[in-house]
């Protein structure tokens, strides 16, 4: 049968993508099918954070492809899942590691062993889920009913039910929603990214985990888009001093192979049993194979003190051309994960930026993500920060 369709057609419209095709990368460079060059300080959304063809992660593919296992579900035992997960949760807290397949999927799964930990000892009425106002945790039906993003949600509803909402920053907002009988969970993003790339203050997550212990609540970090050395520090929520009860990991995990992790403490992992969760695909040989890769390069102090160098650079950079542009409001971020704030819509300037070669995205509708690989040279930082300068000129001031 022949199709009328264009490739583009054919592929359900939940995106609307420009038109550049990308056919190779390199580094922080992707190219197009026409050979042009773009800086891409997306990282596929804070994915690809070794830049493309990273070498570590080419090897750890070629390396399992020699043993010719890729899968064989989790009905049976493999290396490179079982030694992740000692390696994640010897770097982040004792505990035990669930492995899937994207960011939604994590915060499925915390949610389900969330709840299961707070049933075990509250009953059928320690349900609830907190969420905070910005807050972006997926787009399946638990995850997105905890997201705020009514756009996305209204079409959709009813969607789970249970999620509270409060404010960051604002304790009296959590201790109003956040009860012993009813609450599960309560999910925050160290720094979020959707929500406009807001880094929460540390002495806030303190005051999260203070109401969580009082009320024998779980604390879930998602750091899927925050984690893995983006901030800096491996974790995010490292700089708070608080330990959450469950972690989130996901897109930087394998370098670009689709993987998340969910890391849980011990007095939840306590309560799990056979057929609770499970995932055909999570934690195959490949995917963890190339996030041991991953880990053990942007685990290392010195890959950590050179995304703060970069955080430096990006930030000098960035607030020079604040001082000269004056459609640029502000900063915010933390690490290599940077929001610049407009006065207008992102959309267009993101637009812009991609006629001068460099790839950014949005962060809500008035803020541009920076989220250049961790590994960017310096050189190329103020090549994206010149590029994002020239995209000024071609967008006129509203
Ligand atoms: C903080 C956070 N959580 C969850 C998700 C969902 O991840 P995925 O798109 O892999 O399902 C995202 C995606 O942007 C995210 O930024």
């Amino acid at each position: 049968m022949t199709t009328t369709k264009t490739g583009r057609e054919a592929l359900l419209a939940v995106y609307a993508p420009p038109e550049a095709v990308f056919v190779e990368g390199r580094g922080a460079w992707l190219f197009d099918d026409e050979g042009r060059g773009y800086l891409d300080f997306t990282s596929g959304i804070a994915v690809t954070s070794l830049g493309h063809d990273a070498p570590e992660v080419r090897r750890a593919i070629e390396r399992v492809l020699d043993t010719g296992v890729i899968h064989t579900s989790n009905l049976f035992r493999t290396e490179p899942a079982e030694a992740l997960a000692q390696e994640l949760i010897e770097l982040a807290f004792p505990g035990s590691v669930f492995f899937c397949n994207s960011g939604a999927e994590v915060g499925e799964a915390a949610f389900k062993f969330a709840r299961r930990w707070a049933r075990s000892a509250g009953g059928a009425a320690k349900h609830e889920i907190v969420s905070f106002g910005g807050g972006f945790h997926g787009r399946l039906f638990g995850t997105l009913a905890a997201t705020d993003r009514p756009r996305y949600r209204e079409p959709f509803e009813p969607l789970m039910p249970g999620v509270r909402w409060a404010t960051v920053g604002d304790l009296a907002s959590v201790d109003a929603v956040c009860s012993r009988e009813r609450t599960a969970a309560v999910v925050i993003e160290p720094v979020q990214g959707e929500g406009g790339v807001r880094p929460v203050d540390p002495e806030f997550l303190r005051g999260l985990r203070r109401i969580c212990d009082e009320r024998e609540v779980a604390l879930v970090f998602d750091e899927i888009q925050c984690g893995l050395g983006r901030t800096g520090d491996l974790f995010a929520h490292e700089a708070s001093g608080v330990r959450p009860d469950v972690l989130g990991l996901a897109k930087p995990l394998a370098g670009g192979l689709p993987m998340g992790a969910v890391i849980v403490a011990p007095h939840i992992a306590e309560t799990i049993r056979p057929g609770d969760h499970g995932t055909t695909f999570g934690g195959g040989p490949l995917v963890a194979s190339v996030a041991r890769a991953i880990l053990a390069k942007v685990s290392t102090p010195e890959f950590l003190a050179g995304v703060r160098d970069r955080e430096r650079a990006l930030s000098e950079a960035v607030d020079a051309l604040i001082a000269s542009e004056p459609r640029l409001k502000g900063r915010r971020g933390r690490g290599l994960m940077q929001g610049l704030l407009v006065d207008e819509a992102a959309g267009p300037l993101v637009a812009a930026a991609r006629d001068e070669g460099l790839l950014i995205c949005s962060a809500g509708p008035d803020v541009l993500r920076l989220l250049p690989p961790l590994n960017v040279p310096i050189h190329e930082l103020h090549e994206g920060v010149e590029r994002l300068a020239r995209a000024f000129q071609r967008v006129p001031a509203p």
